[in-house]
C-alpha cells in the first residue's frame, strides 16, 4: 500500500512548516530582479523530498536541532539550482507544471539564479560554522556536475553501458540524496558509522528514485514535465540500454537511427517506446528499481523502531510507487 506524502511528513510537520519560512528567507536578496525570481521559485515548489530525508534521518538518531534546518536549506537550495541549471542544459522550458526559469528569463539569467542559490547554501553553512556540512555538500556538488557532464558526453557518442548509466546516476541524482540522509544524522550526532550507514541507505534509495524517473518518462500519466523526453535529448536510460544489449542486429542499426536521426518524428519515437517495452526493458528496469529499493531498507533495519523510521520505510515505498 502507498502512504502519501502528507501521512510520510506527519512526525516532522511544525518542522517542515517552519523549514518553509527558512528556506524563503536563506534565498532573500536586494537585487529586485533575483527577488522575482525566488518568489516565482517558492511558488511553483516541488514534493521537497529532501528536506523529509534530512529531518526523519536527523530525528531517526537524535533530536532535530538547528543543523537539521541549516542542512535542509542547503540542500534544498543546491537541488533548486541544480535544476534550474538543468533545465538550461537540457533546454527543458517546463518544470513542475510550470514554466522554467530559462523559458520565462533566457539562459543567462537561469545560470546565475543557480550560481547565487548555490552561494547561498554556502554561506548559510559558514556563517554557522557548519563545516561538517560544507565538505558533505561540496562532495555532492562535484558529484552533481560530474555525473551531469558524463551525461552529456554519452548522449554525444551513445556508447553508454549499464555500468556507466548507474555510475551517471549514483553522481546525479544518488549523490544529493545521500548528502541529505547524511547530513540528518550528522546534524544530531558525531556517531560515524550511523552517518555511513545513512549514507548508503540514501545512495541506494537515491538510485531507486532516479531509475523511477527514468520509467516515468515512458509512461502517460501527466508528470508536470514532458514525457517521452528522455529519447529527444538523447539520455540513454536503463529501460532503453538493456534493449540494446538483448535485441539483434538490425533492431539495434534502428533504434540507434533513431535517437540520432529521428529522435523529433512522433511515429519513429512512439515504435522505439513499443520495442524498448517488448524486449522487457521496463520490467528489467523495475526489477532493478526494486533491487535497489531492497538494499535501502536492508540499512534502515539497522535502527531501532520509531515513529521517523517508519515514515522513512513509508518514503521508500512512495519514492518507487509515486505517479510523478
Ligand atoms: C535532473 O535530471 C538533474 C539532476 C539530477 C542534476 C543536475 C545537476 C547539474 C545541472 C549540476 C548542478 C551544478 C550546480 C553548481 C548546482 P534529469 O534531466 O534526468 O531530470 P528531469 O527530467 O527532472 O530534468
Ligand atoms: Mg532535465
Amino acid at each position: 500500500m502507498i502512504v502519501s506524502l502528507d501521512a510520510i511528513k506527519k512526525p516532522i510537520k511544525s518542522e517542515l512548516k517552519e523549514f518553509e519560512l527558512f528556506f524563503k528567507n536563506s534565498m532573500k536578496s536586494k537585487v529586485p530582479l533575483l527577488d522575482r525570481i525566488t518568489y516565482y521559485i517558492v511558488k511553483s515548489k516541488g514534493k521537497q523530498m529532501r528536506p523529509v530525508f534530512v529531518f526523519l534521518a536527523s530525528k531517526m538518531t537524535g533530536s532535530i536541532s538547528s543543523s537539521s534546518y541549516i542542512a535542509a536549506s542547503f540542500i534544498e537550495l543546491v537541488h533548486t539550482a541544480s535544476l534550474v541549471h538543468d533545465d538550461v542544459v537540457d533546454e527543458s522550458s517546463q518544470r513542475r507544471g510550470f514554466f522554467s526559469i530559462n523559458a520565462l528569463w533566457k539562459n543567462k539569467i537561469a545560470v546565475l539564479v543557480g550560481d547565487y542559490l548555490l552561494s547561498k547554501g554556502m554561506l548559510l553553512a559558514l556563517e554557522k560554522e557548519e563545516f561538517r556540512l560544507l565538505k558533505i555538500m561540496s562532495q555532492a556538488v562535484k558529484n552533481l556536475s560530474e555525473g551531469e557532464l558524463l551525461q552529456l558526453e554519452k548522449a554525444r557518442k551513445l556508447d553508454i553501458d549499464e555500468s556507466i548509466y548507474f555510475n551517471i546516476i549514483r553522481q546525479k541524482t544518488a549523490a544529493l540524496i545521500s548528502a541529505a540522509c547524511s547530513a540528518g544524522v550528522a546534524a544530531v550526532t558525531d556517531d560515524e558509522e550511523l552517518i555511513r550507514t545513512m549514507s548508503d541507505f540514501g545512495t541506494k534509495i537515491g538510485i531507486a528514485f532516479q531509475l523511477k524517473d527514468d520509467l516515468l518518462d515512458y509512461g502517460t500519466d501527466n508528470i508536470g514535465k514532458p514525457r517521452a523526453i528522455d529519447i529527444k535529448e538523447k539520455k540513454m536510460t536503463l529501460p532503453i540500454i538493456y534493449t540494446l544489449q538483448n535485441c539483434n542486429r538490425s533492431t539495434k542499426r534502428r533504434i540507434i537511427s533513431t535517437i540520432k536521426n529521428h529522435s523529433n518524428d512522433k511515429k519513429r519515437v512512439s515504435e522505439l517506446i513499443q520495442t524498448v517495452h517488448s524486449a522487457g526493458g521496463i520490467d528489467y528496469a523495475t526489477l532493478k528499481m526494486d533491487e535497489y529499493k531492497n538494499q535501502a531498507l536492508k540499512q534502515l533495519e539497522k535502527f531501532p523502531h520509531s515513529e521517523a523510521k517508519s515514515s522513512m520505510i513509508d518514503l521508500v515505498e512512495f519514492v518507487i510507487q509515486r505517479k510523478k
